[in-house]
């Protein structure tokens, strides 16, 4: 049997990939953060590429063939490995969140990370979720879907899962930085975050992360 191709793209803090990783379990696929790659290339980029003007971009974008990154399945749950390093749990720090729209414009980082992502899709059902997924990566996928939620909602979201994570800020900063990045992202030149045409809309401020995976599992047929 033939297993979907799911696009789910959106604003940051709509669940996206925790509501993705439950429809992939569901659905027996695997699931892909996007997110997370770009994330990785950021904190490669704040570990060895800092200048007092901020991120060496020349430098980074001429040391992306250094960059290997793996994902791996631990226990049902997906790691990502960068140079043999599990940078799961770096990739989520405020430090990286400042700085990967930045990171996540520049074209050569976008076509690096578009052939892995492709590559990673070949010739199997999967659920990625990112900002270009329905729009750029996956323009065929079966089903696409487009999250968002208002800014209220989302920062409080993001502020409640980095508490739990231990990482320590406040409800102003994360909303200021939801605010830059959904701006950076929105405007960026190459593959900005945007609506597929043929993708479905759900507004989740009003719906919990349970009632989202139940509306998309309704918009898809069984396989
Ligand atoms: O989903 P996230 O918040 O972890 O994503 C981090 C950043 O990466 C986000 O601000 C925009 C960028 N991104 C992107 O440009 N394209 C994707 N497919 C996924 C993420």
């Amino acid at each position: 049997m033939k297993k979907p191709i799911i696009a789910i793209d959106g604003f940051s803090s709509t669940g996206k990939s925790s509501i993705s990783k439950i429809i992939a379990e569901k659905l027996d696929i695997v699931h892909l953060d996007t997110g997370a790659l770009y994330r990785a290339i950021t904190l490669f980029a704040i570990e060895n590429f800092m200048s007092e003007k901020g991120v060496d971009i020349e430098n980074l974008i001429l040391n992306l063939g250094k960059i290997h990154l793996e994902f791996k399945n631990e226990n049902g749950e997906m790691r990502l490995y960068m140079n043999g390093e599990n940078v799961s749990q770096k990739i989520r720090s405020p430090k990286v969140s400042e700085y990967v729209s930045q990171i996540a414009r520049q074209k050569e980082v976008r076509d690096f990370l578009l052939k892995i992502q492709r590559k990673m899709a070949e010739n199997r059902g999967i659920i990625m979720d990112g900002r270009d997924i329905g729009t750029v990566i996956l323009p065929n996928a079966d089903y696409k879907f487009f999250l968002t939620a208002s800014v209220n909602e989302r920062a409080k979201r993001r502020f409640l899962e980095l508490s739990e994570m231990g990482i320590e800020t406040d409800l102003k900063t994360v909303t200021e930085n939801l605010i830059a990045r959904d701006k950076t992202d929105s405007e960026r030149e190459i593959s900005p975050l945007k609506q597929a045409e043929d993708a479905i809309l759900i507004d989740n401020t009003n719906l919990d992360k349970q009632q989202t995976i139940d509306l998309i599992l309704s918009k898809i047929e069984k396989f």
